[in-house]
Formats: structure tokens, sequence, C-alpha cells
């Protein structure tokens, strides 16, 4: 019997990754790396598009429909390094026939921890703590001075009650906070008495009753501007919004505008509309901690993200589906 030979998958992923993930990459696959941590030009992301088998693509590189329809017919799988997928028209991608896999779970706890920073930086004017201190401006201990608000007894609004949401509130029920929730679905009940949690089928009614607001719903058309400024009125002045989803969830001029008049108390944001242009409003506020989109950011999680990836590369390859294949009923 005449053996085939199969070719091995041309694999071409779009920046730099891991070490040990790009070392097992050149071990299992005909791979392309990339030196650069910078998102690529979109020329270049059209040409890989055209040369791969599989594209690894990350945040920042903008897959929609124009770029996804001058794909080749040969791309079969993108398999994003990142569990969020709103740069990828899945759409287009399955009206052509390419599979799409994402790499949940693997952050989730990191990302929550960064969240509980959030949760607890903001009220406790940690921020503005650290600057006085890197200005120079700190006299010593005061009985008034940078005084805050305490987390226990607050309560914390979860919106989106996923894998991250329910890490948060696991986190955040130690913290003596009390945990509300808004989701398209209500937790199964042993679920929601592992958090001593409350369900708010209405959004607005949440808002108005609670004392924080974390998000962390993925962006999709339906959750574009879903926090806009009527909902962000709802929350009262002294209330904080914490994201560490995606910024296009919250109208951030309305945001920047109701921080500005002490309309809200404060907000923690590591996601932004347009990263490379945040509202300089924003910037310059006291009662914002602002981080460069790092929830996920640790070695661990890294790695994981690059073992999921690897593993759902390898299933298509052996003729199986992606474990974190992307379905349209996720959309
Ligand atoms: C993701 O994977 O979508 C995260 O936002 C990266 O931190």
């Amino acid at each position: 019997m005449t053996k085939m030979k199969i070719k091995p998958l041309k694999v071409i992923v779009t920046r730099k990754l891991p070490e040990p993930i790009e070392d097992r990459m050149r071990e299992l696959f005909d791979v392309k790396l990339n030196e650069n941590s910078q998102p690529i030009p979109k020329s270049e992301l059209i040409r890989c598009l055209r040369e791969a088998n599989v594209l690894v693509p990350t945040l920042g590189d903008q897959l929609n429909s124009e770029l996804l329809s001058q794909a080749n017919q040969k791309l079969k799988l993108i398999a994003n390094y990142g569990a969020g997928f709103d740069h990828i028209d899945i759409k287009t991608a399955l009206k052509k026939e390419i599979l799409v896999s994402n790499t949940p779970d693997v952050l989730s706890n990191d990302t929550a921890d960064m969240t509980m920073a959030l949760i607890l930086g903001v009220p406790r004017r940690m921020a503005e703590g650290s600057s006085l201190l890197a200005n120079g401006e700190w006299r010593g201990w005061s009985p008034t001075n940078l005084l805050g608000s305490r987390i226990a007894g607050k309560k914390l609004g979860i919106l989106g009650m996923g894998r991250i949401g329910f890490a948060v509130a696991t986190r955040a029920q130690s913290f003596g906070l009390k945990i509300h929730y808004h989701n398209r679905r209500r937790l199964h009940f042993d679920n929601e008495k592992r958090v001593n949690a409350k369900y708010w089928d209405n959004l607005d009614e949440m808002l108005r009753n609670i004392d924080i607001l974390t998000i962390h719903v993925p962006h999709t058309p339906s959750t574009f501007h879903l926090m806009n400024a009527r909902r962000l009125n709802l929350l009262g002045s002294s209330a904080y919004i914490i994201n560490t989803a995606r910024g296009e969830i919250i109208d951030e001029s309305a945001l920047t505008r109701l921080l500005r008049t002490n309309q809200l108390g404060g907000a923690g944001l590591d996601v932004y509309k347009n990263p490379n242009d945040i509202n300089p409003r924003l910037k310059d506020l006291k009662n914002v901690l602002l981080l460069p989109h790092m929830g996920s950011a640790t070695h661990e999680s890294r790695v994981e993200m690059g073992e999921k990836v690897i593993i759902n590369i390898k299933a298509f390859q052996d003729g199986h589906r992606p474990p974190d294949q992307v379905l349209p009923s996720m959309l």
C-alpha cells in the first residue's frame, strides 16, 4: 500500500507570541512567526490571508468582511490568540467556510484578579495616591487626606455573568461586596447560591440599585454602547464603573462628561474604543484608574492561551472540530 504524503499546514502567526509557544509551533507546523509585537499593516495581513492554511491573529488585526473576502480558498482556520473575537467578522468567515476558534477560560482568573484590583483601587483612590507620591507632593499621613469609600457592604453589579463575571463574583464576595447581576440567562440556582447573587432581569433596574458596576459582556452589535449616556445616568453620583471587557460597550464621551461633572464617582478602565485615541479629558481626570489592556497579562495566561491555539490547530489538522470553535450561537 502506498502511503499518502500529507502536506503540513502552513500556519501564519501575526504577532510575537511567548517563546515556549513559538518553539512548540515550530515543532508541529510549517509555521511563519512574527518577531514584531505590534499589529501588522493591512497589506501584510492580506498577504497572510492569501498564503496561510491557518491564520493565528490577535486582537488588533481587523479581519472585517472586506479583508476576509480576499482570503484564499486554502485558508481553513482562523485560530485566534485571545478570547474576544469582535475583531473578526465571523459571518463572512462562515460564508467562506473558514472555521474560527478562540482561547476562552484560561484567562478568566487573571482577568478577574485585575478587575478586582480596579474595584478596590478606584473607590480607594489608589491612582491619586500614587501620583501624589510620584510628583513629590505627599507631606505625610493626615486624618482627612485621600479618603475613599469602604468596599465591604457595597453592592456590586456584574453586567455579564459568564466565566469572567462569575470569577469576579467569587472574589468580590470575600471582600464583603453584595453581588447583583444582569445576564442574558439567569444562572443555575446552585451557582447563584454559591455567590449569593441577586439576579436582575432588567438592566436599568439593576443600575439604579448598585454602587459599583463591572462589565463582562462581549462586544457585539447588541452590546455596542450598552452603557450609553442614559444608562450611565442611572448610576448615582457616588457610583463607580469598571470595564475590563471591551471599550465599545461604554460611550466613552458620555462617561468622560459625567466623570468631569461629578455625576459619577469614578471609573477603572482597562479597555478603550480606540486605544490609540483615548479621550485626553478622560486621561486628565483624578477619579479614574486607567490601565493599558492588561487583564490577561500574566506569563501563565499568555502561555496557556498559546497552548489553546495549538490544541485547536492540532485538532483541526487531525480532522476533528477545534475544541474552542466559535459557533454562530455565540454571536
Ligand atoms: C481577550 O483575549 O480577548 C482579552 O481581551 C485579552 O486580554
